[in-house]
């Protein structure tokens, strides 16, 4: 029988083309550790092409990856994503929650298939993706969520963003306690202003070099996974400059 640290480790990024999710994918790639293997998501872009030939121009590790290209608001594909990366991989070892989507409006303007649209990805995507895996008898040692200190504090024409990642820190706290059992690790971040393309929908006029780097965050995704990360403890944790 191979054993894990023979195999390697598997770790699924979802919103992997940009921001943090492909810092995460960076930074995990250029480590000597047991993660071996890289299942990418997020949709067809020349950002995600370029983040994949990035990984291809320097593997120190011999590390492989395979991306799918998928849009998270859609639940069957998820579902369907799912059953096939576990039959294809086996199992998903680290699952980082990443993808993020806003359209930020007024209230008397928001749409609603846009509120749909941010709950789809935000909250209904890694559910559907942490339980389809579950169905599948994936058995995660650590999921990562990324929500936000929006989802802590709302502002003005962020109701659809706020509620949506206010909503993923009630469910990773549920997550956190139901699979502690199985030995599974959920960790719930919320990132303060990062300077990616999301962050620029929000506050356009924003200079993004005054403020935290999608590398912070992934430093700090990093570490939790580490051995040392377990003695972090908390329902939430914040990650700010
Ligand atoms: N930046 C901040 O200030 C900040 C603060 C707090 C929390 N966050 C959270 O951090 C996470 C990462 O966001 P980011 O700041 O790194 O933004 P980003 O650079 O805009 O990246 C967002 C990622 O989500 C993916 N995504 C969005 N909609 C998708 C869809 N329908 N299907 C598949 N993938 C989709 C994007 O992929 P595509 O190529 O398909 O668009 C992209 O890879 C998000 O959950 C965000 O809410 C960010």
């Amino acid at each position: 029988m191979t054993k894990m640290s023979e195999r390697g480790k598997t770790i699924l990024v979802t919103g992997a083309s940009k921001g943090i999710g492909q810092a995460t994918v960076e930074r995990f790639w250029a480590a000597d550790s047991d993660v071996k293997h890289f299942i990418l998501l997020a949709r067809e872009s020349d950002e995600f092409v370029a983040a994949e030939q990035q990984l291809l121009a320097a593997n120190p590790h011999g590390k492989s990856f395979t991306s799918y290209r998928i849009d998270l608001a859609d639940r069957a594909a998820v579902e369907a994503l799912m059953e096939e990366i576990s039959k294809t991989h086996g199992n998903v070892d680290y699952l980082i929650n990443n993808a993020g989507f806003t359209a930020p409006a007024p209230i008397h303007e928001i749409r609603f298939d846009d509120f749909e649209r941010t709950i789809g990805v935000n909250l209904y995507a890694p559910f559907t993706i942490t339980q389809t895996l579950l169905h599948e008898g994936n058995h995660f040692e650590f999921i990562v969520n990324i929500a936000s200190t929006a989802g802590m504090n709302g502002r003005s024409g962020w109701l659809t963003y706020s509620a949506s990642k206010a909503a993923v820190i009630a469910m990773s706290q549920v997550m956190k306690e139901e699979l502690a059992i199985y030995g599974t690790r959920v960790v719930c971040i919320s990132p303060g202003r990062c300077a990616t393309a999301l962050r620029r929908t929000l506050a356009p006029d924003e200079d993004p070099s005054t403020i935290m780097q999608p590398e912070d965050v992934a430093e700090v995704i990093d570490m939790l996974s580490s051995r040392s990360g377990r003695f972090v403890d908390s329902q939430n944790i914040v990650v700010r400059l």
